[in-house]
């Protein structure tokens, strides 16, 4: 038995958020904000504390500075029951952190990331891998030393029997540097969103896009917002499956996190690719219930009373 069920591989940073600011920031002047949140941000955080809500056994492997911030990171992903063993702590660098300044559906953010552009392979103690079943990573543009190692990272978890999934996620240079032909064989399950599928690729259509990855993939799971999500697998044909449409949403931040912790939940237990495409549609739907990405994955209780009462689904974790 493996101590792991799932690793997460990705970017730590607080969200410094403020509210209800008077006007917008400008050079040399001073504004007030009249509320302010101070909380545990990263996508790939969203996706370990929800995949732990959901049940499964999750670690973190992260890199954080000697500060004050990376405390709070880690007591927070403690307080979600994320192991917090592998995280990595450097005196060279402070812990990523982004200013969100909040204007109701907009928001302007400036991200330090710190810490976590500097993590490589070289920093993750080769034993990890013989402690988990499966290696999730996410975010790879926002961790350039990450990315740079990736096939190596990859290619190590598959010669130790470790499956795989990946998320990119959002390149904010915009300029998708990745090499789909070379990365997506040795990933097991691929989770793009549809826009970023077409960046990665080159392609103006989502068939393109799926025409190009096609030969390389083993598994894609594309999610394609209140719209549901498109399974891919090679030598098949690809099948859509609608949302569980939810058309009160509070707000979508943290959906494809969620999506991916239903889907690599369901997919470390053994179940068909069918079944985590559809968990993951269900709890990608969970998540714009409540603010936020975590709001919805309270506990297991909460996560079923939510599936039953709102998408009309029994669920027992
Ligand atoms: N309004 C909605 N109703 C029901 N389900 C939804 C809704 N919006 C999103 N979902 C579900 O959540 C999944 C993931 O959402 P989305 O496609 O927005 O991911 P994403 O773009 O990766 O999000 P993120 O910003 O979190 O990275 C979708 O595939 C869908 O199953
Ligand atoms: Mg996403």
């Amino acid at each position: 038995m493996k101590p792991y069920d799932i690793l997460a591989i990705g970017e730590l940073n607080v969200d410094l958020i403020l509210n209800n600011i008077d006007g917008e920031p400008e050079v040399g002047k001073e504004k007030f904000a009249g509320d302010m949140i101070l909380t545990l941000g990263s996508s790939t955080a969203i996706f370990a504390a929800n995949a732990a809500a959901l049940g499964a056994k999750v670690g973190f492997v992260g890199m954080i500075g000697q500060d004050t911030l990376g405390n709070l990171i880690r007591e927070s992903l403690e307080a979600k029951g994320v192991d917090t063993s592998m995280l990595i702590e450097t005196d060279e660098h402070s812990s990523g952190a982004t200013i969100v300044l909040n204007y109701g559906e907009d928001r302007a953010m400036v991200t330090y990331q710190g810490a976590m552009a500097v993590m490589s392979f070289a920093d993750i103690d080769k034993s990890v891998f013989e402690k988990c079943r499966h290696i999730h990573i996410s975010s790879i543009f926002l961790q350039p030393a990450l990315k740079a190692d990736l096939e190596k990272i990859l290619d190590y978890a598959r010669v130790q029997g470790v499956t795989t999934s990946l998320d990119t996620q959002w390149d904010p240079t915009e300029i998708w540097d990745f090499d789909y032909t070379r990365i997506l064989p040795l990933v097991s399950v691929f989770l793009p969103n549809e826009k970023e599928l077409m960046l990665l690729t080159s392609s103006e259509t989502i068939d393109e896009a799926v025409g190009k990855i096609k030969p390389y993939v083993n598994t894609a799971i594309i999610k394609m917002g209140s719209k549901g999500s498109l399974l891919v697998r090679r030598g098949e044909e690809p099948a859509f499956l609608p949302s569980f449409l939810n058309t009160e949403v509070v707000d979508a931040i943290g959906a494809g996190d969620s999506f991916n912790a239903g889907c690599i939940s369901r997919f470390v237990k053994g179940e068909t690719l069918e079944d985590c495409q559809r968990f993951g549609n269900l709890t990608g739907a969970i998540n714009t219930t409540a603010a936020g990405g975590t709001g919805a994955f309270a506990d297991k209780k909460t996560i079923e009373e939510i599936a039953r009462n709102r998408f009309n689904q029994h669920i027992t974790l």
